[in-house]
Parts: structure tokens; sequence; C-alpha cells
């Protein structure tokens, strides 16, 4: 990153739960890394009637939240805050857009001096995505969609294909493709650096990573929260929409996409959307087989009862919405053909655990005793950042022992202390220096929901013949039917094996 470059990153929806709890704290500890070029400002924009220094103080507050060794002492937050500024806008007004377009052009410094407006203007949009057609409109009216000018969009993008379509139509009317940055938090993730760094950086795993080699892939994404105070949020979006729509597809076209010809954003997200095209699509013979929905009942997680989903603030008492999903896919191509990839998310499950299983065949000829249990790579993104590499080793005790599993453990943290890097952390990053690679192109995000849709519709449908998702224990992980759609192939979640 050019170390003078000078920027203005503009938050809209600054006093929102996202700046707030993710956001600035992203931002402070790039501040706090020295990664932040020098030159720049962090204008929080919302409605709220704050001066500069009153939203900072409120800042402070909020970061109290933030866990401990990433909050910042009273002089590192001053230090901070001096970059930190705040602009009230009424987002449906069109003279605020105008005052916000003359205060981004003109002097840089709070004493009214400096160079007028910044090489790069991020426009980061963390208001409620309904908003999104109406302030890019708004932005293209007073001329903020200059060539310098990037605009980062958080999921979720749509509800659906059709309005999913609808915000990309009219960004595209505002912007162009270039510019426009889709935020899935999980590509910032350092396990995502490292996959592609495993997959494309050495020549190790790439004669295995085929059909031939790889039995199944798992990708699982657990939390031990339940919805917390967004239940009417996520009881109109439920866990398809929320987690494998985005994150666990993303993850899934890193794992299965072709190498790139280069390390540059159109050439990787070229060979995901060829992923996305390849997914078995589901069809009504399918979908109920091979997509598994739960929804959390009572339950004890982590030594304490937890509410049902259906007991939760703002859920309604007979919500069909599903917290869980476990389902089996395919990519059919020459590569993967016949693999099951599962992919399984849930809220309130027994573990909070993020993690990629890639197993292994079975080794094709025995000459030990004892079982032959396959090898197995675990790419694990939370709460451990690592790889796990699952062998079978002798201990040494004679020549017809039976082997023993050993598993090579890289923890990254370990490895890389100095240097790591939150998810958010290096998106703002990435999205300042104007480098798209990790973020979701319009095409990709279409057919995420293109593939999705056909569930969403089997499932309206059996909601009056079933009466809606499986419900499962809090704490557990999900309901049992998750296991059986493993089992059918003859496989077994990591936790059962
Ligand atoms: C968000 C979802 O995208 O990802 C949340 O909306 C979920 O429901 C969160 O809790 C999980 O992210 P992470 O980084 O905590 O695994």
């Amino acid at each position: 990153m050019e170390s003078s470059m000078s920027f203005d990153l503009v938050f809209f929806g600054g006093t929102g739960d996202l700046a707030w709890r993710k956001l600035m704290p992203a931002l402070f500890q790039a501040f706090r890394h020295g990664k932040l070029p020098p030159g720049g400002r962090i204008v929080a924009v919302a409605w709220e009637d704050f001066a500069d220094d009153t939203y900072r103080i409120w800042l402070k507050e909020r970061f109290h939240d933030v866990e401990g060794a990433k909050r910042p002492s009273d002089e590192e937050f001053a230090r901070f805050a001096v970059l930190v500024r705040y602009l009230r806008v009424d987002l449906s007004k069109p003279e605020d857009y105008v005052r916000l377009r003359q205060w981004l052009d003109g002097p840089r410094d709070v004493e009214g001096h400096g160079a007028d407006s910044a090489e790069t203007v991020v426009l980061y949009l963390a208001t409620s995505p309904h908003l999104f057609p109406q302030i890019c409109q708004q932005l293209g009216a007073v001329g903020l969609n200059g060539p310098n000018v990037r605009v980062v969009l958080e999921k979720p993008l749509g509800h659906d294909l059709e309005s999913a379509q609808e915000i990309n139509r009219v960004v595209r009317s505002v912007f162009s493709e270039t510019q426009a940055f889709r935020i899935d938090h999980y590509l910032g993730k350092s396990a995502v650096q490292n996959l592609m760094a495993l997959r494309f950086g050495n020549a190790l795993f790439e004669p295995l990573w085929r059909r031939e080699s790889i039995a199944n892939i798992q990708i699982t994404l657990a939390e031990q929260l339940g919805v917390g105070t967004r239940g009417d949020f996520y009881d109109r979006t439920g866990a398809l929409r929320d987690m494998i729509q985005n994150h666990a597809l993303q993850l899934l076209t890193m794992i299965a996409m072709e190498p790139p010809s280069r390390n540059d954003a159109n050439a990787i997200r070229d060979e995901k959307l060829k992923v996305l095209h390849a997914l078995k699509p589901f069809t009504e013979d399918n979908v109920l087989r091979d997509v598994i929905r739960g929804q959390y009942r009572r339950g004890t997680v982590g030594g304490q009862p937890v509410p049902g989903y259906q007991e939760e603030a703002k859920v309604p008492s007979h919500s069909h919405t599903e917290t869980f999903v476990a389902l089996r896919t395919e990519v059919q191509n020459w590569r993967w053909s016949g693999v099951p990839f599962y992919l399984r998310t849930g809220k309130r499950l027994a573990a909070p655990e993020a993690q990629i299983v890639v197993n292994f065949r079975p080794a094709p000829h025995r000459i030990f005793p004892g079982a032959n249990v396959p090898n197995k790579l675990v790419i694990k993104l939370q709460p451990e950042d690592g790889l796990e590499l699952h062998l079978l080793a002798a201990k040494g005790s004679g020549p017809s022992e039976a082997l023993s599993p050993v598993c090579l453990d890289l923890d990254f943290d370990e490895a890389f202390a100095e240097n790591r890097v939150g998810g958010y952390e290096r998106l703002l990053l990435e999205a300042i220096a104007g480098r798209l690679n990790l973020f979701v192109r319009s095409d990709e995000q279409e057919q995420a929901w293109r593939w999705i849709e056909p569930v969403l519709r089997a499932w309206e449908r059996d909601n009056d013949i079933s009466g809606g998702p499986r419900s499962y224990p809090a704490g557990t992980w999900g309901p049992a039917a998750a296991s059986a759609l493993v089992a059918r192939d003859g496989f077994a979640w990591p936790e059962e094996q």
C-alpha cells in the first residue's frame, strides 16, 4: 500500500452495530499495527446529532466492549480519534449528500487547511441493505462515483435472486463493477488466505486434490451463540440465507476452484464462478432428501440453560425459520465428479467451530494390522486458525503392530503471532488499497442465490406438509437427520468419527 496515500473512509450507518462492534475496532487495530496509510480520515455518517468530539466520546464508550488486548488505552484512543470525524446526514435528503460531497472536497485538516479531496474515497454502506439503492442513486446524483471512489456493500445483499439482481442493477447504474466491493467477511479470515497459499503456493497437495484421492469434503460453520438481539432480522433470514448462500459457498468455491492463472481479482473470481455453475442443482426430487433444516429448542450450552429459538426476543412463537442447515452437494466436473461436499451451519450448536475437513480415501492396500484410518486435512478457521494433517504412524513397538493415528498440527497464531490481521481489518485495508481479490463479484453472488432458490421454494411448500424444520436441543450438533445425510454415503461428521 502506498504509504502516503490520502483517503477518506466514509461509514454510512456510522452509529450502527456493525460500525462500532466490528469496523471501528478493526480500523483501530490497523492503526495500531501501523498499517493504515497516514493521510487518512475516517468519517462516520449517521442521522444522530453529534459533533466530531461527541461522536468520539460515544465511540470510546463503545470501545469498552472490545475484547481484552484489542481494547485501546486512553492514549492510543486519543491518537486514533484524531482521524475520526462525524457528519450528520439524513440519508433521505438529497441536500445532505450535496453537503457530504462539499465536505469531502473541502480542506482536509481540522484547522481548515490542506490539500483538497482524497486520492481515494471508500464509501462503506453499513446500513440496512434496503437503503443501498437509494444511497447509491443519491451518491451518483452528487457525482460521488468518480474513478477514485469505491463502494463497499455489506451483506445481506438481497433476500433472493430477484432482490439481489435489483440491488446490483442500481449499483451498476452508478458504479462500475471494479468500484463495487461486496463484503463476505469470511474471505477476510486468515484461514482463507492460507487455503489459497496451501493450494496455489505449494505443489504438494495439487496432485491429490481430486476425486481419485479425496473421498468427501465437509465444511462446518458452527456457532454456540443464539440469535441474540437480532431475532427479527434472523427470523426473516434463516441459516440458509445468513450463512450458506454466502460464507459456506465462498469457502466451497475456494476449496474446489481450479488454480487461477494469476493472483488477480478476475482470474480468481472467474474460477470461483465456474464452481458455482458446476454445483449439482437442487430439484423437487432431491431437495428434501439432500438438505436438512433444523431449529433449536431449549437446551444447555456451555453448562448454562438457554431458551429455544421460538422463545427468543422478537421471534414469532410458531416460526418456521431454520437455525440449522446441513446439505449434500457435488461439483459436477472432471476434478470432483462423484465427491460429496457437505455443508453444515447452525446456531446453538455444541461447539463454536468453523472448519473444512478434507477426507482422503483409505490406503488402497493394507499391509499393517488394525483399522485402515484414512488421512484427513483439517483447515481450521476458528476459534483456532490452523492446519491439521492426520496420518497413521508406527509407535515403534514391533513390526506387526497396528498403526496409531498422529496429527501434524500447525497453529498460525503461534507461527505468525506478530503479523496476525483480523478479517475486517484485512478487508478494510484491501478496499482502501483497491484490491478486489477478496470481494465477491455480482455474478458469483447472483449464481449463489440462483442455486439456493429451489431450496427456499421447496421449504415454503413443505412447511404446510411437514410443519417446518426439525427441532434439535440447543447444545447439540443439530437434528439426527444431519448425521443420516452423511451416513447414507458411508461417512460421518468429524465429531462422530
Ligand atoms: C454473519 C451472520 O454474517 O456471520 C451471523 O449474519 C453470524 O449470524 C456471523 O453469527 C458469524 O461470523 P463469525 O465471523 O463470528 O463466524
